[in-house]
């Protein structure tokens, strides 16, 4: 059982290595948590925080709570800041029941003077560590209350001892650079305010006492499966006691709880290791694998996608040229990327008017998608739909369909000496039901009368002007336009997948944008970043391996710094996530393409490993010129080890690579070493590598024997 009672209103949640303990404290009548670390051997191991936690006057602040609500003497951050009715704005919870259902633990509590009850959702994962956790605020009152914070989760780290935060940060082009720095007392917030999860910090976090490292030590970690605002607080208060906060931003955030209404926090992922960040990252690749993607264990298809080199200028004829040598090269899935439909010439027109224009498809998508299944491949195509341009006719039909504030005089950028939005496009308001329903219906019909297998759905702006004038006819905040967007966005992506199987949906907001455990509910893949450039894609994947699996990320080969890098060293880079061809493929030289063709073929035959096994970086391509991933089957019979080196100057002395995870009893050969060698012996005596150019990377197959 992964969750007993310890004793009365005292629970035990554990995994198949660590365990999370809480329970009622008498005096507080709210849940602490007792202890986050390894399983121990006995139930009775588990013990309440000690009384010395208590400050002098009795501020519960000092104390690892589990879920604080503003009010009392509480002063740090909380998880739930509320306005009752009369304008009361504290809230003071107290235990009311708990529920064990299977694997999931509920904590009622109610607050002593308004009828607003909020549950505590404990769910275990115990094969892949983790707890996950949220939150439902139940008005039972005749009375809204307005929800000004709503958090999913606080995690207490144990013990006093200082703390480093590992994040996630970056920017358009540069995603996902693991940031490592050391807390002190105060607040480091981390956060998205763009209606998407963002490209400036992934919702990630880790924390370690300074002394874990890829491979040892403990690490507490966690993320949040949300698409849109969301915040982490990582709080270092007086005492030296460390939590992180995470869930909705607060900022510009309102929920406004109407009587019998329920509201749900998104889901927070919480995991213990000792075994260092790479067993971290292992647990969030299984949990991705496991529990988080809508279809499990999918084989993605090699595609091929043209936009780098034709951009919006494609047509019918160019891209049956493109497919030929595509399916020439092995490649199964051909996508068409921007510039397809109506009036799409550049950035500025065409967006929300989705068919194919009448010059570049003068008879339609059919002809280009039979060429393309006749070629035995898929077909798949890219749209943005959350956005319309001005000269749109879907914005003249419905100007009030978009995010604005309608005092705001709407002008396009080149009447405005300071522009005020990004890329002369406008954002419908998906919070609108009937604009949902209007996306839904047209997808649906797109995917129903063309035989498409894989949806690119891009979205290329954030908002400034996040308004949303219909709000008060509804009864409703304006403010909780930032959230019921992110739910507009999953009903329409759960619709579509519920009505289309057979289609793959990847996500891209720009790159990497949105490549979140939240839209990781409905996506099946991600694109990475608008960064295809080899030296950077290699550590910006490596970025994103600290939380999703190669499975989801998606790397084309394109023309970038094609002139300095091998094909070998660009194919083995997409090779290490979901393999992609963006490249003027038709100017490749036939050698170039027989190359080409020999490295699909090979990563089609080892893609399983890659996809579904675990990953361990041996060496990171932030730290080193000389880096190295290593991807072994859940059966340990094989693994692929990818190696790079990037290092222009010379001399470089090449250490042994550790090849860990294999079973250390089990004899393994490696693809052009001499003899096979047991598990320890590739572990602890290590491969050695050497290459004789800079800029030059290796595959290699290892087999058990
Ligand atoms: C975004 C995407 C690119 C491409 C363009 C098309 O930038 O990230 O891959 O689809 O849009 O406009």
């Amino acid at each position: 059982m992964p969750i007993t009672a310890v004793k009365d209103n005292c629970w035990v949640l554990e995994t198949r290595n660590t365990a999370y303990a809480l329970g009622i404290d008498d005096k507080l009548r709210t849940p602490l948590n007792w202890y986050w670390g390894p399983k121990l051997p006995r139930r009775k191991d588990y013990r309440p925080p000690a009384p010395r936690w208590w400050h002098l006057n009795g501020t519960p602040d000092g104390l690892p709570e589990e879920y604080p609500a503003w009010g009392g003497l509480r002063f740090l951050e909380c998880c739930l800041k509320a306005e009752f009715h009369e304008g009361t704005r504290d809230v003071i919870l107290a235990f009311a029941g708990a529920d064990i259902a299977g694997e999931e633990l509920q904590i009622r509590l109610k607050d002593e003077v308004f009828p607003l009850i909020v549950t505590l959702h404990y769910r275990v994962r115990p094969d892949q560590d983790i707890i996950e956790r949220w939150a439902t605020f139940k008005n039972e009152s005749d009375d809204p209350i307005l929800i000004d914070r709503a958090f999913s989760a606080q995690w207490a780290v144990p013990d006093r001892l200082p703390c480093r935060l590992t994040h996630l940060d970056g920017q358009w082009a540069d995603e996902c650079h693991p940031t490592r720095d050391w807390l002190t007392q105060g607040a480091r917030v981390i956060e998205s305010r763009r209606i998407t999860s963002g490209s400036h910090h992934f919702p990630f976090f880790a924390l370690d006492r300074g002394d874990a490292t890829e491979h040892a030590g403990q690490v507490w970690f966690g993320a949040l499966a949300w698409s849109g605002n969301w915040k982490l607080i990582a709080e270092v208060t007086d005492g030296a006691r460390t939590r992180a906060s995470i869930g909705l931003n607060d900022f510009d955030f309102r929920w406004k709880l109407t009587p019998g209404e329920t509201f749900t926090t998104p889901v927070a992922y919480g995991g213990y290791t000792s075994a260092g960040f790479g067993a971290a990252i292992r647990c969030l690749h299984d949990l991705v694998r496991d529990h988080v993607l809508p279809t499990k264990h999918l084989t993605r298809k090699v595609l091929y996608n043209s936009w780098e080199i034709t951009t919006f200028h494609v047509n019918e004829a160019q891209q049956i040229e493109l497919a030929k040598t595509a399916a020439d090269m092995g490649v199964e899935l051909f996508v068409v990327d921007d510039g397809w439909f109506h009036n799409r010439e550049n950035t500025k027109g065409g967006l929300g008017d989705w068919w194919p224009d009448e010059t570049k498809f003068p008879h339609g998508l059919q002809p280009l998608i039979k060429a393309v299944n006749d070629l035995g491949m898929d077909f798949g195509l890219w749209v943005e739909p959350e956005m319309v341009s001005f000269t749109s006719d879907l914005y003249r039909q419905h100007p009030d369909w978009i995010l604005h504030y309608p005092n705001r005089p709407l002008k396009d950028n080149s009447a405005d000496p300071l522009p005020r939005r990004e890329k002369d496009q406008l954002i419908l308001n998906l919070a609108r039901t009937d604009v949902q329903d209007y996306l839904i219906a047209l997808l649906d019909k797109l995917l129903t009368e063309n035989n498409i297998r894989f949806i690119k759905w891009d979205m290329n702006r954030h908002p400034n002007e996040a308004g949303w004038p219909q709000a008060a006819e509804l009864g409703r905040d304006p403010k909780e336009v930032w959230t019921r967007y992110v739910l507009g966005l999953y009903r329409i992506w759960e619709t579509l997948r519920a009505k289309h199987p057979q289609v793959v949906f990847q996500s891209c907001q720009s790159g990497g944008g949105r490549a979140d455990l939240g839209m990781l509910h409905v996506a099946d893949q991600v694109w990475a970043s608008d960064n295809s450039e080899p030296l950077s894609r290699l550590k910006i994947q490596d970025g994103f391996s600290h939380a999703i699996p190669a499975c989801v990320i998606e790397a084309w080969v394109t023309e970038q710094n094609a002139k300095l890098l091998p094909l070998d060293f660009r194919f083995h880079v997409s090779m290490s996530g979901v393999l992609g061809v963006g490249g003027a493929t038709s100017k490749w030289s036939s050698e170039q393409r027989d190359q080409a063709k020999k490295l699909i073929i090979q990563y089609k035959q080892l893609r399983h490993v890659i996809h579904e096994g675990d990953l361990y970086r041996l060496r990171s391509p932030s730290e080193s010129p000389f880096s190295a991933h290593l991807y072994v089957a859940k059966d340990k019979s094989e693994a692929v080890l990818f190696a790079f080196y990037t290092q222009l100057s010379w001399p470089f002395p090449f250490p042994q690579l550790p090849l860990m995870g294999l079973d250390p009893d089990s004899l393994y050969e490696v693809e052009g070493e001499p003899a096979p060698r047991s598990g320890a012996a590739w572990q602890h005596d290590g491969l050695q590598l050497t290459f004789k150019n800079e800029i030059s990377s290796t595959m290699k197959h290892i087999r058990k024997v």
